[in-house]
């Protein structure tokens, strides 16, 4: 199959330019398409035959379930059975934007759709492009991370094209996504919220809207292999790149915005010196006020200056696809600040990394 490429100018776009894309969609084919959070790979939700090409084009597991995105409040309603009062309120703060909810699934919903489960993921993007794109193809859009499985998710329309080129239809191209990191996602199916996984609408967020907010024990680290974890894709090792990938954190430093972490980057320093003696090719995945400090023969990547969560974010998913072609067998990283939106950070950098972390 021929992938063909639009380009889109998300400040200045006319519905034309997507026509041809929503067609695809609605005839079951495959688009990739930006949203706010990381590109998605769309489907028709609706539509078993188009959900299942996803699962093949990405070499994905078939009961790992997919989110429905939506463009508007009434194309929620033939999708599910009933709205708790905690996700309305959660719908009304955070909609559209980065954040997903597990609700009861109507019967309308394919189990080719949600993995087999009875609840399904609805998330109403806010990027103009995705929100215009669902609109247009007039079908509720499945669409999960348009990244081949395992890899990190795309946060370009060139991470895309890597990992999808002759496999669907069409890549959407509106430019380099503003989070970097995939949507939160809460389950609002129950009497208290538990959030699934951490992403741009917060912890702090989700209880300053609702109060109580549980947290799922996937998020915090590895579940026993007899454990179903609620978010079945929590369960695979996700956004692992190729290198072995080794987190360096220095004891007490978990949370708030601390000083320049000292001991973690003489640490690194010292293990990257005897690793390069030792003929490896070695990565360092560090900040802006860190970056000279390391030794030169080193592939060193800064994801930006310390105290912008946003700009670490948004590049972490670039970094270790660049560290993939770079072709470097061990990545040294160091630790970020588990508030806000440090905990999606530090949520996808030990995932990376196999909850491989050294403490110093
Ligand atoms: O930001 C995002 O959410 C991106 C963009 C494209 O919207 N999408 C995304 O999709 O990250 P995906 O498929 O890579 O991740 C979806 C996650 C998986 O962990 C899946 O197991 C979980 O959502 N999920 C989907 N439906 C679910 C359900 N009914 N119950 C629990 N977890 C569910
Ligand atoms: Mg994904």
């Amino acid at each position: 199959m021929k992938t063909k490429i639009v380009i889109i100018d998300k400040a200045s776009f006319q519905d034309e330019e997507l026509w041809e894309a929503a067609k695809i969609l609605r005839s079951g084919g495959l688009v990739a398409f930006p949203t706010e959070t990381v590109y998605g790979l769309g489907a028709n939700a609706l539509d078993e035959e188009a959900a299942a090409k996803i699962y093949g084009a990405k070499g994905r597991p078939s009961d790992n379930p997919l989110i429905a995105h939506i463009s508007a409040m009434e194309e929620l309603l033939p999708l599910v059975t009933e709205i708790s009062q905690a996700g309305r309120r959660l719908m009304e703060a955070y909609w559209p934007g980065p954040l997903t909810l597990i609700l009861p699934k109507s019967s309308m919903v394919p189990f080719k759709t949600t993995g087999g489960l009875s609840t399904v993921a609805v998330r109403m993007p806010g990027d103009p492009v995705a929100n215009r794109l669902i609109k247009l193809a007039g079908v509720p859009i499945a669409a999960p991370s348009a990244n081949a499985s395992g890899r990190p998710s795309p946060t370009t329309a060139e991470h895309v094209y890597q990992d999808m080129d002759g496999k669907i239809e069409m890549i959407v191209d509106g430019g380099p996504v503003g989070i970097g990191v995939e949507s939160t996602i809460v389950d609002v199916t129950g009497p208290v919220p538990i959030m699934l996984r951490p992403g741009a609408v917060t912890l702090e967020m989700l209880k300053s809207t609702v109060g109580q907010v549980e947290m799922d024990p996937a998020i915090a680290g590895p579940v026993a292999a007899d454990v179903k974890p609620k978010a079945p894709g929590m369960k695979y090792r996700h956004y692992a790149p190729k290198a072995e990938l080794v987190l360096v954190e220095e004891e007490g430093s978990g949370q708030g915005q601390g000083e320049v972490s000292l001991k973690a980057v003489e640490a690194i320093r010292a293990m990257t010196l005897d690793q390069l003696s030792r003929g490896r090719k070695v990565g360092i995945i560090c900040t802006d006020e860190t970056k000279g400090r390391y030794p030169k023969e080193a592939e060193i990547r800064s994801l930006g200056p310390k105290d912008s969560q946003e700009a670490i974010a948004r590049n972490l998913f670039g970094v270790l696809r660049e560290f993939d072609s770079l072709e470097v067998t061990l990545i040294y990283s160091e630790s970020f600040p588990k508030d806000h939106l440090g905990q999606a950070i530090m949520n996808r950098l030990t995932k990376a990394a196999g909850y491989h972390i050294i403490k110093v």
